[in-house]
């Protein structure tokens, strides 16, 4: 791929999904549009560009983000974050919404589907005792072909062994064939759907946890500014958001802070109380 390719590739990724994409990964966006070039008929990767540099066509530009993406996920990744959500996002969620009985957690990047999944299960395992209450979790991503398989929710043996217990597999999921298939009680906790997060956030309503992990790092800094400050409005009063294990919110000017009790954890940073005017 030539130089001039090159750079063409970089900002239609950065324009469409964020991606910040190095000169040294020029083999990496050789390699992964090859075969999307193939899939289309193409016979050569450079007649796919000459025809995309001409119309940059929606369903191509989709192909290119989605190749492109990182995909990379497991169930309870980093298991801290879901042992916050179990100990404690949860248990002060369950005082705070009395009145509604719902609670509302989006996986922003979902990938194929482990970490929203994982989510549900430690939700269904806490309502146990809270019979009557809701825990909705919406789980969305750029990718196509991941949302596919996130909504199929049909995992592998590898897929499975990794991060979960044969407890947690008997509990959560059904064997078919060789392979797993999440409970239908789980998946319907989770509601899938195609959201970019450059777009605009209001439409996706307000959340009480927002889990956006293992995406910013893809991303320019000012676009994880953008990205991390409307996630921000997207939180009820008191919301949580976590992201993953070497991504921070310092040094990005975000509303958030680090929880003083839950390592890992962002809310709100909460507005500093006014010095009382001087009375004479
Ligand atoms: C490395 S995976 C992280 C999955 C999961 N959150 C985790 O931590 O295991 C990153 C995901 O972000 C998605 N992604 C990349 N850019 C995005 C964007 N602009 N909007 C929404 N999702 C995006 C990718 O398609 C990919 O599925």
């Amino acid at each position: 791929m030539n130089n001039e390719d090159f750079l063409y590739y970089q900002k239609l990724l950065v324009d469409h999904s964020g991606l910040s994409l190095s000169q040294d990964k020029i083999y990496l966006l050789t390699t992964r549009l090859d075969p999307v070039a193939r899939s289309l008929g193409f016979a050569k990767l450079q007649n796919f560009t000459d025809e995309l540099r001409k119309k940059p066509d929606t369903r191509m530009v989709s192909l290119v983000v989605q190749a492109m993406a990182t995909k990379e996920t497991s169930f309870f990744r980093d298991n801290m974050p879901f042992v916050h959500l179990r100990n404690n996002i949860l248990p002060s969620l369950i005082k705070r919404n009395a009145t509604t009985k719902t609670i509302r957690i989006w996986s922003a990047a979902c990938s194929t589907g482990q970490e929203p999944y994982s989510i549900a299960m430690v939700a269904r395992e806490f309502l146990r005792d809270y019979p009557g209450w809701s825990v909705q979790v919406m789980a969305t991503d750029i990718a196509d072909d991941a949302l596919a398989h996130a909504q199929d929710g049909l995992y592998s043996h590898f897929d499975i062994q990794r991060g979960l217990t044969m407890k947690v597999i008997l509990d959560h999921f059904n064997m078919e064939n060789t392979k797993w298939r999440v409970q239908d009680e789980l998946k319907n906790m989770v509601r899938f759907g195609k959201f970019n997060l450059l777009k605009p956030m209001e439409t996706m309503g307000r959340f009480d946890v927002i889990f956006c992990r293992n995406v910013l790092i893809y991303f320019d800094t000012p676009t994880k500014k953008s990205v991390l400050d409307r996630l921000t409005d997207r939180l009820n009063p008191e919301g949580y958001i976590l992201l993953g294990a070497c991504e921070s919110s310092i040094g990005l000017g975000a509303r958030l802070k680090l929880s003083a009790d839950m390592p890992g954890v962002h809310v709100p940073a909460t507005t500093v109380a006014a010095p009382k005017e001087i009375r004479k």
